[in-house]
């Protein structure tokens, strides 16, 4: 048996949400926002990207708005047992042990709870979908979920300990940036007042895929309430959008690839030159900041 190890997490495969508005939000992420229904029961929504992965969003009817939960990938059911052995030796909370995964896209998978209780799915094995051709400018997967935290360092260290993820960079004390493999980060912590999810990212193939989706959103009616611009951390072109909902969705395009030999990480002083190296996008509007707020979410109950 080899040493306990953490898990080496290879990618965020979904983000499930709770949604006030689960028809009109499903008509938005399957029409101008470019994913497709994958599997549909009254009250959720399973929605597909372009690349192999089953779905990268679920939608769940909800009286208020809120994550689901997130599900991260490892390549093997040998590796979830490993990472469930390990997580629940570092003291997670396990809500279900390793085993078959009941819902829609299947797999091997277990779930925990986090400090700020909400519920993370490991898995494997899950089913693959045949890939959208890739000359479509629409999304390809979820690139990243930022998370508003109470406790930024409580959560860093959480994260980093018990699902092995690794900080990237730092926005100030502001924000921390954690990545698996290659992209520069699949989750963020934003200090706030309270836990929310802040905004989920979905990512297309260049940057010309990313003007196009943006005019395509245009053309529909939908407007961007912050970009595009660029980051400073993590390099990659961003526009921001509010959902039917109310929920943040993100455009993104080029998001820098890690050397884990290499990479050392950095704090990034939230400053106009760094915050949008286009400087076509200015400062973040009251209005993207209340969206990206939220409402208080208390997590698995
Ligand atoms: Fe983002």
């Amino acid at each position: 048996m080899s040493t306990p190890a953490p898990p080496k997490i290879r990618a965020l495969r979904h983000v499930a949400l709770r949604t006030t508005a689960l028809e009109e939000s499903v008509a938005f992420y399957s029409g101008p926002w470019g994913l497709e229904v994958q599997e549909r029961t009254d009250d959720a929504a399973y929605l597909r990207a372009a690349g192999p992965e089953h779905h990268v969003l679920q939608l769940h009817a909800a009286d208020r708005n809120a994550l689901d939960h997130l599900a991260f990938a490892l390549p093997t059911p040998e590796e979830v047992d490993a990472a469930a052995a390990w997580a629940a030796a570092e003291g997670a909370t396990i809500l279900e042990p390793p085993g078959r995964i009941d819902r829609p896209g299947a797999g091997y998978g277990f779930r925990i709870l986090d400090p700020e209780n909400r519920v993370l799915e490991i898995s494997a094995y899950v089913h693959a979908v045949a890939e959208r051709p890739q000359d479509v400018p629409v999304p390809r997967k979820v690139a990243h979920c930022v998370l508003n935290t109470t406790d930024i360092d409580a959560l860093t260290a959480w994260y980093t300990r018990v699902l092995g993820l690794r900080v990237s960079d730092w926005s100030e004390h502001q924000m921390v940036f954690l990545r698996a493999v290659g992209d520069h980060h699949v989750i963020a912590f934003n200090q706030a007042e309270w836990a929310a999810p802040n905004h989920v990212a979905y990512e297309v193939a260049n940057l010309d895929a990313w003007l196009r989706s943006i005019g395509r959103l245009k053309v529909a009616g939908h407007e961007t309430a912050w970009g595009p611009g660029r980051h400073g951390p993590g390099d990659n072109a961003f526009a921001y959008y509010v959902d039917p909902a109310g929920l943040v969705p993100e455009m993104t395009a080029e998001v820098m690839q890690i050397d884990e030999d290499t990479w050392m990480p950095r704090v990034w002083p939230r400053i106009p030159e760094l915050s949008d190296l286009f400087r076509t996008a200015g400062p973040p509007s009251p209005h993207i900041r209340e969206h990206m707020g939220g409402v208080p979410d208390p997590g698995w109950a």
